[in-house]
């Protein structure tokens, strides 16, 4: 069976102030009509049942899912007491996945991506999941990079690649995760990096033993799960309460893909974004003459050169301005340089420290 897991627990701090805690970036409008994280299930849902998807996030969010995605079944939903990151949502959900269907096959996304072509989408997802039934292998799917990006992982081909399926697929030579500037340009210039998309495909019995041998204290809290759940006759809300928590802080990218054996990658070059910060935007929509990505009415520039400006209704004015953001929502203003828009996290670092 092929299975998948949404992870949707993240903040969207990048994106405030539209984003906000209580209303974080996947289940914006951000691009299009619908919502990230809606975008994100209809495109799985060209490849299974919506009774195969689950959603990993927490208190807060449970409400907004059960809105956007009102066919999702309610035990669909998993609910951390506390965000640990990404590698023991993973971990997890492969839990209370192997409960539902044994021995599946499960592909792990973000909520939060821009993916075109939804046809190549499934296409490539599948041949994935079925070379990764071949054997205990990680695959992910791989970006030609662009820039030095520096807030991604960096996947290096080791040049020896298979045709499976109509598509090709490298053995990889390793994976780093947000690597500095420096090793970042020095991976672009190689051209035989990728850059991580976020997603993975799996069997949930493979990322298990991965988990176990390099993340054993997560592992530790899996089996204790696993064992308290076999008491209670499955696992309950009541045991992820009291046990989650137990798990230390660890991405999947550091705590795993960096140190894995078995991965292969499989080119992706059919149209993706991770809509990082603000800076998205000028990749998603049409820019003027001038260079600026203009959202919302009511809105006046003068002058105004390479800027994102985003209103609400109030009148926006602007004489002479050039590179920056400027978002207006209800209550706050944004007003950001966009070589800046990557540390609004410091802002509201900041901005907590002095209310
Ligand atoms: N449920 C849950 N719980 N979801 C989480 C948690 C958590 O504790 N932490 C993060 N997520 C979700 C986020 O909402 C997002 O959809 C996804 O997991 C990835 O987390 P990010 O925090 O956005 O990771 P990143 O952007 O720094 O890096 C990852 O994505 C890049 C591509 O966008 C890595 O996988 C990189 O290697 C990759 O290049
Ligand atoms: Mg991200």
């Amino acid at each position: 069976t092929l299975t998948a897991v949404i992870m949707a627990g993240g903040k969207g701090e990048r994106f405030w102030p539209k984003s906000r805690t209580r209303l974080p970036k996947q289940f914006l409008n951000i691009a299009g009509q619908k919502s990230m994280i809606q975008l994100t299930v209809e495109r799985l849902e060209k490849l299974l049942d919506i009774s195969k998807v689950f959603i990993v996030t927490n208190d807060m969010y449970a409400e907004l899912l059960r809105i956007q995605i009102p066919h999702l079944p309610v035990e669909n939903i998993i609910i951390e007491p506390v965000g640990r990151d990404t590698a023991p949502c993973i971990g997890l959900a492969s839990l209370i996945i192997e409960e539902r269907y044994p021995d599946s096959t499960m592909v792990v996304l973000p909520s939060d991506h821009i993916i075109d072509h939804k046809e190549q989408f499934a296409n490539v997802i599948e041949t994935a999941a079925s070379w990764a039934k071949k054997g205990p292998y990680l695959v992910t799917l791989g970006i030609t990079p662009t820039y030095p990006e520096t807030g991604y992982g960096y996947i290096q081909s080791s040049g020896q690649k298979e045709e499976h399926i109509g598509l090709e697929i490298h053995r990889v030579e390793k994976f780093v995760e947000k690597p500095d500037k420096a090793t970042a340009e020095k991976y672009l210039a190689n051209g035989n990096f990728y850059w991580n998309s976020g997603i993975f495909v799996w069997r949930t019995s493979v990322i298990r033993q991965y988990l176990k041998e390099l993340l054993p204290p997560v592992h530790d809290v899996l089996e204790t799960i696993k064992s308290e759940a076999k008491r209670a006759g499955q696992i309950t809300e009541e045991i992820i309460r009291s046990e989650f928590k137990k798990m230390p802080s660890q991405s999947i990218d550091y705590g795993v893909m960096e140190k894995a054996k078995h991965i292969f990658v499989i080119p992706y070059d059919y149209g993706w974004d991770d809509v990082g910060n603000w800076t998205a935007l000028e990749r998603l929509n049409d820019t003027d003459e001038q260079g600026n990505v203009i959202k919302g009415d009511n809105i006046i520039n003068v002058d105004t050169k390479n800027c994102i400006i985003e209103g609400n209704g109030k009148l926006i004015a602007t004489l002479g301005i050039e590179d920056l953001i400027v978002i207006d929502t209800e209550d706050v203003t944004l007003v950001c340089t966009k070589d800046k828009a990557q540390d609004i996290k410091k802002l509201l670092k900041e901005l907590r420290e002095h209310k």
